[in-house]
């Protein structure tokens, strides 16, 4: 691992795209956490998230910014001037991705472009100044070709989300081959935490169940029930970002826990950790949550990751899913 960047107080400073999302929480906590200066982008006018991020992390710099518009970017680049980015920011939900495909494609795919050229232009004569990390996705392998998928799986997108991530990614690629820039990509399998939005299946899942146990609602309505994921913890999951650009050279990195779980597996745990192990009487399947084009399975091979990072996962299947229904009892007993 090499020390770079570093200021005159010997503190590093982190510029982060997506700080309201679940990952940006997490990895500004951790960043801080290590002596960081954060910075974050927020995009919108009155964006209803900065109240979160202002109580949560009240150290953090907030800069107004969108990844569809390369000024703002520039300027929250100068503004922050940071020694590492990480590209955080994305439309992120898969089903919404096929009703706004151009927009996804906006930001997902160009928004990424956007990102790594405002920083190759801040960049100045120094091409490695800044160290940048991608969010790439294991939804880019999609109609998987082969598994467990790493980091040499021919990609095959499903979705215009997948299709975004796959040019982002590949861009990042471009970026670092064509200018030398230390810009590397993390390509993630789905994790999960409290933090995670409500419209994912996880959070949907320890919502519902949280809801039900405590009698404030009947059912739970769900689409594919057989579509299997590796579902690991975010908080696991943002250290490797961190570890990936500490590296003397950037590269590409499958993260993963290498174990795959169906739908039905997370709600017979979510329901199970209630007491409930005859769940059918409570979930319904209905064909609007079902999608153009699914990816059946995905599951991955972090074995570079582990080797080059020494990264892997801390929290297992069953414990990622009580920590999700027992914040979410918690929560609705709290009246949050
Ligand atoms: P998330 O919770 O959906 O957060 C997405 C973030 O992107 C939010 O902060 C959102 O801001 C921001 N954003 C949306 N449009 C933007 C725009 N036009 N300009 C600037 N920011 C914009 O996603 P996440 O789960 O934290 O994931 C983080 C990244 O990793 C994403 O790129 C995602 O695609 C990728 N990824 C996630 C997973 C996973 O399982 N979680 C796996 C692989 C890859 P607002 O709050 O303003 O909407
Ligand atoms: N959201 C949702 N809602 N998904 C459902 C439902 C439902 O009611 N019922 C079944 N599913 C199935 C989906 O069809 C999919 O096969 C699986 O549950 C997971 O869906 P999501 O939780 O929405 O996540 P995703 O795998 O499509 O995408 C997430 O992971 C990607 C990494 O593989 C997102 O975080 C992406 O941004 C990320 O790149």
């Amino acid at each position: 691992m090499s020390e770079h960047g570093a200021g005159s107080e010997g503190r590093r400073t982190a510029l982060i795209t997506g700080i309201t999302g679940q990952d940006g929480l997490y990895l500004a906590e951790l960043l801080l956490a290590k002596g960081y200066d954060v910075h974050g982008v927020i995009r919108g006018q009155n964006n209803p998230k900065r109240d979160l991020v202002e109580t949560l992390l009240p150290d953090v710099t907030l800069h107004a910014g969108d990844l569809t518009d390369m000024s703002s970017l520039i300027r929250a680049l100068r503004d922050s001037d940071p020694d590492e980015v990480y590209n955080l920011g994305a439309v992120s939900f898969v089903a919404y991705s096929w009703e706004n495909a151009a927009h996804t494609a906006d930001v997902t795919a160009k928004g990424a472009l956007t990102m790594l050229e405002a920083v190759r232009l801040h960049c100045g004569d120094d091409p490695r100044r800044v160290r940048f990390y991608q969010a790439s996705s294991s939804e880019m392998f999609g109609k998987v070709e082969e598994s467990p998928q790493h980091e040499r799986t021919l990609l095959w997108p499903r979705s215009p989300y997948g299709v975004s991530k796959v040019f982002g990614h590949h861009m990042t690629i471009n970026y670092r081959e064509s200018y030398g820039m230390h810009a590397s990509s993390g390509i993630l399998f789905n994790h999960e935490s409290p933090r995670r939005g409500p419209e994912f299946v996880t959070r949907k899942i320890s919502q519902a169940v949280a809801a039900i146990h405590l009698g404030r609602q009947d059912e739970l309505v769900l689409g594919n029930l057989d579509a299997r994921r590796d579902w690991g913890f975010a908080g696991d999951y943002v250290e490797a970002m961190w570890l990936m650009l500490q590296q003397d050279e950037p590269d590409d990195y499958v993260i993963a826990t290498g174990e795959a779980h169906s739908v039905r597996d997370f709600v017979t745990a979510a329901f199970g950790h209630v007491g409930v192990d005859d769940w059918s009487g409570l979930v319904r399947q209905d064909p609007r949550f079902l999608r153009p084009a699914e990816v059946d399975r995905l599951v991955g091979d972090a074995s570079k990751a582990r080797a080059v990072l020494g990264w892997k996962p801390k929290v297992g299947f069953d414990e990622l899913v009580a920590m999700m229904v027992d914040a979410d009892i918690a929560a609705l007993k709290a009246g949050w």
